[in-house]
């Protein structure tokens, strides 16, 4: 089953010491460590089948192309979609760019809304601000309650306007009615973990707003639970390989068939062209269409093998796994946080989360409580975490993050706390 030790020893980094200590990875919610079977793919690529795709009837290009289409193939089923819909991309930003240039600029008008959450992550918050100022639209954002939890129902509705953008806050039922042309929104928060329960939305939503289109940032999903594009009821799909073991500079765009289809190619060039002229030209089948020049081969390479391994892992022992590191760390951190040592953020049930633990120590900034943490050789993000209007709504500038993965133990977790408990020391 889920057998941690052997699973560290698959990740060669994490026999590094930082500053004369084991290296304690709690930043996998930035990017992930990357294990034996990933790094050998690529370098094997390279040493081995090195040539460009789609572009040569000599062996080593057809072996380049098939191992591009294989990789796909994985990802695909990882995922419950076809491997004509799976588009690579460079990263989940890329993804969603993609939809909003593509998709957005076609499809939302003025008078229409956006629907977003506070939860957002700036790559699925910024394309909607900038299509929505572009088109006249207004932009929606469902609120968060002091447990990060998204705000459902009633509460106090606010609007915003600056630089001709026109924002509504509010609660789910306040901001939803035939309008709403989009909702954009994350499977799990990568500040406060909170996982919002998609299903109920999707289908509270598609009752007042018949003709919404629903697209997930599921950057802080893919990785760590089972996810199965088609029984979701949603549109668009928007991952990054980076954050599930994979290489950086790759991403995933999932898209139905019947819309993407119908979409604007987003880039031109190489490869997404199906006859050109010098007067214009036509446009690829899916997936070419959404891939125009050389992709980066050995990034697909590397997500194939990673996406074996998160399969041999089980998804549901990943989930399982992360759920008892949180329920230990909570556990664990309530004390500190009784005794007012720390500030802890984010919901109380585990159910609720992903693998995201945001705190702050009293009276230190996250900064300075993450530099301090590093000189023992625990990693931990600290900042904005990419989502400032969701971070600076808990009245702080700045939070302290620990996220976790396949590899982190509880002893990890013990440390943490053992460290945490020498910020104040430090500036008594
Ligand atoms: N989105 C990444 C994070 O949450 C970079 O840290």
């Amino acid at each position: 089953m889920f057998d941690i030790h052997k699973i560290r020893a698959d990740f060669p980094i994490l026999k590094r010491k930082i500053h004369g200590h084991d290296l304690v990875f709690l930043d996998s919610g930035a990017t992930s460590q990357k294990p034996e079977s990933v790094i050998k793919a690529m370098d094997d690529y390279y040493r081995n089948s090195n040539a460009n795709i789609h572009r040569g009837v000599y062996e080593l290009s057809v072996e380049a192309t098939r191992l591009v289409d294989e990789a796909r193939k994985k990802v695909a089923n990882f995922i419950g979609a076809r491997a004509e819909e799976t588009i690579f991309t460079r990263n989940a930003s890329e993804s969603i760019n993609l939809v909003m240039y593509s998709w957005g600029r076609d499809n939302i008008k003025s008078g229409d809304a956006v629907l977003v959450s506070k939860l957002e992550h700036h790559s699925n918050l910024v394309p909607w601000q900038e299509l929505c100022r572009e088109k006249g639209a207004e932009l929606r954002i469902i609120d968060v309650d002091e447990n990060g939890m998204l705000k459902m129902s009633d509460g106090e509705e606010k609007t915003f306007s600056e630089n001709g953008l026109k924002v509504k806050l509010g609660s789910f039922d306040q901001l939803v009615d035939d309008k709403v042309k989009l909702l954009a929104v994350t499977g799990a928060s990568n500040v406060l973990g909170t996982t919002p329960d998609l299903a109920e939305m999707i289908k509270k939503i598609k009752v007042k707003a018949k003709a919404v289109t629903v697209l997930v940032d599921a950057s802080q999903m893919v990785p760590h639970m089972k996810v199965d594009v088609k029984s979701m009821g949603v549109d668009f799909v928007a991952f990054s390989a980076h954050k599930m073991l994979g290489p950086t500079g790759m991403g995933v765009l999932w898209g139905k068939k019947e819309i993407l289809s119908k979409m604007r190619p987003f880039m031109f060039g190489g490869d997404m062209i199906g006859e050109v002229k010098i007067t214009g030209a036509t446009w690829a089948e899916l997936p070419s269409r959404f891939e125009a020049g050389t992709p980066d081969i050995a990034g697909i390479v590397g997500l194939g093998a990673a996406v074996d391994y998160l399969e041999k892992l089980g998804m549901d022992n990943v989930r399982q796994h992360e759920k008892e590191l949180m329920k230990y760390a909570l556990e664990k951190m309530t004390p500190l946080k009784e005794e007012g040592l720390i500030t802890l953020y984010g919901p109380k049930d585990v159910e609720d989360r992903g693998g995201a633990l945001p705190f702050n120590v009293t009276g230190i900034h996250a900064h300075d409580a993450a530099q301090i943490l590093d000189n023992y050789g625990i990693a931990v993000r600290s900042g904005q975490h990419c989502a400032a209007p969701l971070v600076t709504s808990f009245g702080v500038p700045a939070m302290v993050r620990a996220t976790f993965y396949v590899y982190n133990t509880t002893q990890e977790i013990d440390y943490l706390i053992e460290k945490i408990r020498e910020i104040p020391k430090v500036f008594a």
